[in-house]
């Protein structure tokens, strides 16, 4: 049975004094929370936020890092610093970073493979812009970004990662996939990790990302591929992500 997660990314949002009243009102609710819960705030509050959740059931989770260990790389952050403050988690390859930074499927893979080399859990997101969508080329755009990690990490590098799909359009556009859309993606992911290697394929957890709202989270959660949610502009409101960690049960508790 594949425990449900579900990550907040706060992206740049947040002050010491706002992350403050979020995460103690999250602390108070976790015990009670039916799944794994990551929360992902900016890189400079990992320390303090670190402290707030240290004696809850949440883990921290960064947003980025760099591929390099260490050295001259001005203005980076490496595994090892993000593990070094707390840090279990760190998503990689969010499409905000691919279309905003420049990050490559090739980078993106080395990103995942620096995060595990410091025993931090990737949650790689993948996923297919509007046209694409429109052109049909959701699982073409899905295999080769996976693909690229499959190669340089191996399928084994799976069994110790998440992976998140993100539909490009869905991206704080209020406009979700539906739970169908969702799960047939979320199937061909995982038949494509199951083709190298059943056991991870079948243990990988697989979140859904992209408008996720405790409105439309029960029904997302509730399809058989679907693990959880990365959700973003939702878990900035702590009764809002609450709700929606309480529906990623799914039904299966
Ligand atoms: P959203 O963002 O929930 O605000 O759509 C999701 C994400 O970018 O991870």
């Amino acid at each position: 049975m594949r425990r449900p997660v579900v990550a907040g990314n706060w992206k740049m949002h947040g002050s010491r004094a706002d992350n403050t009243r979020l995460v103690d009102a999250l602390v108070e609710a976790s015990d009670a929370l039916p799944c794994d819960v990551v929360i992902c705030p900016p890189a400079v509050y990992l320390w303090e936020v670190g402290r707030q959740v240290k004696d809850s059931r949440i883990a921290l989770g960064a947003q980025s890092l760099c591929a390099e260990a260490q050295g001259a790389f001005t203005g980076e952050v490496s595994s090892g610093m993000l593990r070094d403050v707390g840090a279990s988690y760190v998503i990689v390859g969010h499409s905000e970073r691919r279309a905003l930074y420049g990050e490559t499927d090739a980078l993106v893979a080395r990103k995942f493979v620096a995060a595990q080399s410091s025993g931090l859990t990737p949650i790689l997101c993948v996923g297919e812009t509007l046209e694409e969508w429109e052109q049909g080329a959701t699982e073409q755009v899905v295999a080769r970004q996976l693909d690229a990690v499959l190669e340089l990490a191996g399928v084994a590098a799976f069994a110790r990662a998440i992976v998140a799909y993100e539909p490009v359009w869905a991206i704080g556009t209020g406009k979700n996939a539906t739970p169908d859309q969702a799960q047939a993606v979320h199937a061909f992911i995982r038949a494509r990790i199951a083709a190298r290697d059943a056991i991870i394929g079948d243990g990988l957890r697989l979140l859904y990302g992209g408008s996720v709202k405790a409105a439309n989270a029960a029904e997302l959660f509730g399809q058989p591929d679907v693990d959880g949610g990365l959700v973003g502009g939702a878990s900035l409101k702590a009764d809002e992500f609450v709700r929606i960690c309480v529906a990623a049960d799914g039904g299966r508790a």
